[in-house]
């Protein structure tokens, strides 16, 4: 069984924070989303793992699974998701195999998509429940046996949606050969499973346990990091120095927590300096990421993000990489913002 990550998308729904780097490489509860899909992946016994990046996206992915033993699988254009698997058909050379996309989290990994992967099934497909079934592929169940599936249809004939993981025997690989276009011009992996069902072949869905995100938005990226954090053992590595940490905190090694008060569940990356600050529950505070003189809760902050001297909470905020909140003291009493393309500010 290999294993078959993708992350060669646009990220368009998360600009302005995917204008400079992928998705899978946003952070959540300190750790790049792409590396609970690897976990995932090893911790269900899948040690052969491709990684699909595109020339825009490579660079920011292997730094982000820098030291794990991936192979890289280039696909000139996102031309979908089935267009992904095809051009890893020779690092998949005849091999069943796990699709995973690389901008979803499990919170209970994927052992029972690959347990229900057994003789005559031809696909798995880990299936959720969910409110607004239209922005995803979605099944028609009977039974276990999925017999009908279709990518973001207008009128959904189930609340049953796709999650990022898929079982495939190599079969699939034949059917994507055949496949056409879909209205929004890519190549479908849910057209390719419907190609499985329709040559009679049995494609199995099983229910999600435990809470699944597709991190398109800012809130899923926010739900995201709550929900992992809440799982974090506490541990204090970095220097603690007149503080109080309530609650379950991480604080990583050379980072600085400095008359200040932290209530978890929080994160404060590697290198991180959090000084006469409140950082409250739900926040991550990235590698090299500074709170000076500030409050902040329920938000992310990514590496080398600094808040400084700002008088109001910053609260369900995301700073991206770099991106810098300051006040200034004295006249004019005036905000001053230099934003970036589709940045968003909202202003108590
Ligand atoms: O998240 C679940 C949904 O994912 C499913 O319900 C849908 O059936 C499935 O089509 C997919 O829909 P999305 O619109 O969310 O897919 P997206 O374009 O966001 O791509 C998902 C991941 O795959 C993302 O990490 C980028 C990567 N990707 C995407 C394309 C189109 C590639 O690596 N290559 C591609 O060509």
């Amino acid at each position: 069984m290999k294993g078959l990550i993708l992350a060669a998308g646009r990220g368009t729904r998360l600009r302005p924070l995917t204008h400079t780097r992928p998705k899978p490489v946003i952070r959540v509860a300190g750790r790049p989303i792409i590396h609970y899909a690897v976990e995932n992946l090893k911790e269900a016994g899948v040690a052969e793992i491709g990684v699909v990046v595109s020339p825009e996206t490579e660079k920011d992915i292997r730094e982000a699974l820098l030291g794990y033993p991936v192979r890289y699988i280039l696909q000139e254009e996102p031309q979908g998701l089935a267009h992904a698997v095809a051009v890893a058909g020779e690092f998949l050379r005849g091999s069943p195999f796990v699709l995973y996309l690389g901008d979803n989290l499990f919170q209970r990994g994927i052992r029972p998509y690959l347990e229900a992967f057994r003789e005559g099934v031809s696909a798995v497909l880990a299936l959720v429940r969910v409110e607004n079934p239209r922005q995803f592929g979605v099944a028609v169940l009977e039974g276990e046996r999925i017999v009908r599936l279709l990518e973001k249809p207008k009128d959904p004939p189930s609340d049953l949606a796709v999650a990022g993981v898929y079982v495939f025997t190599p079969e699939v690989l034949e059917v994507i050969q055949d496949l056409k276009p879909s209205a929004r011009g890519e190549y479908e992996i849910t057209d390719a499973i419907q190609g499985l069902i329709d040559r009679g072949r049995r494609v199995v869905g099983v229910e999600v346990e435990g809470w699944w995100k597709d991190t398109g938005r800012p809130q899923d990226l926010l739900d995201a990091n709550r929900l992992l954090l809440e799982e974090l053992a506490p541990r204090v590595e970095g220097e603690v120095e007149e503080s109080a940490l309530t609650g379950r905190v991480v604080v990583e090694k050379g980072a600085r927590v400095v008359r200040s008060t932290v209530i978890g569940p929080a994160f404060i990356g590697e290198g991180a300096v959090v000084e006469e600050a409140y950082v409250g529950p739900f926040t991550s505070v990235g590698p090299g990421a500074r709170v000076v003189r500030s409050e902040v809760e329920y938000s992310i902050l990514e590496d080398h993000a600094l808040l400084e001297n700002v008088g109001l909470r910053l609260q369900e905020s995301l700073l991206g990489v770099g991106a810098e909140v300051k006040s200034r003291n004295g006249l004019p009493r005036a905000h001053r913002l230099i934003l970036g393309d589709l940045s968003q500010v909202e202003l108590a």
